[in-house]
């Protein structure tokens, strides 16, 4: 295949947006498992249960930031354009944010029965392990996206067909 000019463009504003959704949402990531970390070793107030839904509200509202920019924004839909053979991965990206956002708002769900101790409500120690398994998809889907992103510039350049 020759040759092709990149046919990914971008402005200015949506990568200074980009850049300072991605620098929130990695230091919400990093209190909120700071916050988590601390939970085995100390028994949680009201306060300190009321100050986890706080941040995981945060964080989601984040979250939905973040996945917004990169669904409307539409760089894994250029992926579909520039690598057709990449497209089964993209859309697999894209149904990832549903995914990973519905299990945060779950584990939301569950940090708010802890806080108001409603019957059978998780302890806020199940909340923090099930954060922790929630920052790991988090992490491999990025980690997937990046990869999925270098294999369509390297489409694009004509080096991968
Ligand atoms: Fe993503």
């Amino acid at each position: 295949m020759p040759y092709a000019p990149s046919q990914v463009s971008f402005n200015a504003a949506f990568l200074s947006e980009i850049k300072e959704d991605n620098q929130r949402l990695q230091e919400l990531l990093s209190e909120t498992e700071i916050m988590f970390r601390r939970i085995p070793r100390h028994r949680y107030s009201v306060e300190q249960k009321r100050a986890s839904v706080q941040r995981l509200l945060k964080l989601r509202d984040q979250l939905a930031l973040h996945f917004a920019l990169e669904n409307a924004f539409g760089y894994l839909v250029d992926v579909i354009d520039i690598a057709p053979r990449l497209c089964n991965r993209a859309k697999a990206m894209i149904a990832e944010h549903d995914d990973l956002f519905l299990e945060l708002c779950e584990l939301i769900d569950d940090a708010e029965a802890a806080l108001y101790d409603e019957g059978n409500a998780a302890s806020v120690v199940n909340v923090a392990r099930d954060y922790f398994r929630f920052l790991q998809k988090f992490y491999d889907h990025e980690a997937a996206e990046n990869a999925l992103l270098l294999d369509a510039f390297d489409s694009d350049l004509g080096v991968g067909d």
